[in-house]
């Protein structure tokens, strides 16, 4: 295990939060905070945005994400959103696969996929993520299910295109919930993604990748949680969206 090959990635997760006057004043009051970080600190924000945050961001050291992204270049998709729009705006990353798009908005294992090869043709960074249900953690599913989801979402996914894939391992009874995972269980869920594109592209190219937990990370108990050989960096919601407590976080990552 060679943590060392990673970068860690702070992601902030601001769902469906901020207006852009409000995206503009968290990234004035966060980019002083998080000047000195030595990891990649990001802010997947609304779309709408998009534009007043990479304005704020210009000349910092936060780059910005989307939440999501469409798999199609064009077309009769009504309220959807492609790649090259977003590239266009100067965004780097984006969040795919959310447990939220999974569940509210008929997300599957195969569009994930189709959106992360789609946002990686157009140069974006995707944050691909997977996470196991209360339910199946207690059938005692979760290393099938996670092997499962992260094999999936990289199909057709070059070795070379990887280098630009970000996991996030996010356990859905995580969530926004209060209830995180314990740094053990944080650990193995992102092993077990590691060591499912280690059986597809071999574990020399799994242990470049970097493997985000996402699910009540906090100011609190992130030290503990990034301090883990597997966990490199966080996605995080709620925390995201208070600038000194991400900045706490982002100074975890960066030990
Ligand atoms: P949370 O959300 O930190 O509020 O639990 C994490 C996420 O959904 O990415």
């Amino acid at each position: 295990m060679k943590k060392e090959l990673r970068k860690a990635v702070i992601a902030g997760n601001w769902k469906m939060n901020k207006t852009p006057a409000e995206a503009k004043a968290l990234i004035e009051e966060m980019k002083p905070l998080v000047k000195d970080a030595d990891c990649e600190v990001v802010l997947c924000v609304p779309f709408v945005d998009i534009p007043a945050a990479v304005e704020a961001a210009k000349g910092s050291n936060i780059k910005i994400g989307a939440e999501n992204v469409h798999f199609k270049a064009s077309g009769a998709y009504t309220g959807e959103i492609a790649a090259n729009m977003l590239t266009e705006l100067g965004v780097e990353y984006v969040v795919i696969g959310h447990s939220e798009r999974r569940q509210y908005f008929g997300e599957t294992d195969q569009t994930v996929n189709l959106r992360t090869l789609a946002a990686l043709e157009a140069g974006l960074k995707p944050i691909v993520c997977v996470g196991e249900t209360l339910e199946q953690r207690e059938l005692g599913y979760t290393e099938t299910l996670l092997k499962f989801q992260t094999k999936m979402a990289l199909t057709n996914v070059t070795a070379e295109q990887l280098k630009n894939v970000i996991v996030a391992y996010e356990p859905v009874w995580a969530i926004g919930t209060g209830v995180v995972a314990t740094p053990e269980q944080a650990d193995e869920g992102n092993g077990f993604c590691r060591a499912a594109i280690a059986e597809a592209y071999g574990a020399d190219v799994a242990e470049t990748v970097t493997i985000q937990y996402g699910g009540s990370m906090n100011a609190k108990n992130a030290d503990e949680l990034v301090s883990k050989i597997n966990v490199d960096g966080g996605l995080i919601g709620g925390a995201s969206l208070k600038a000194e407590d991400f900045s706490v976080i982002v100074k975890a990552a960066s030990k």
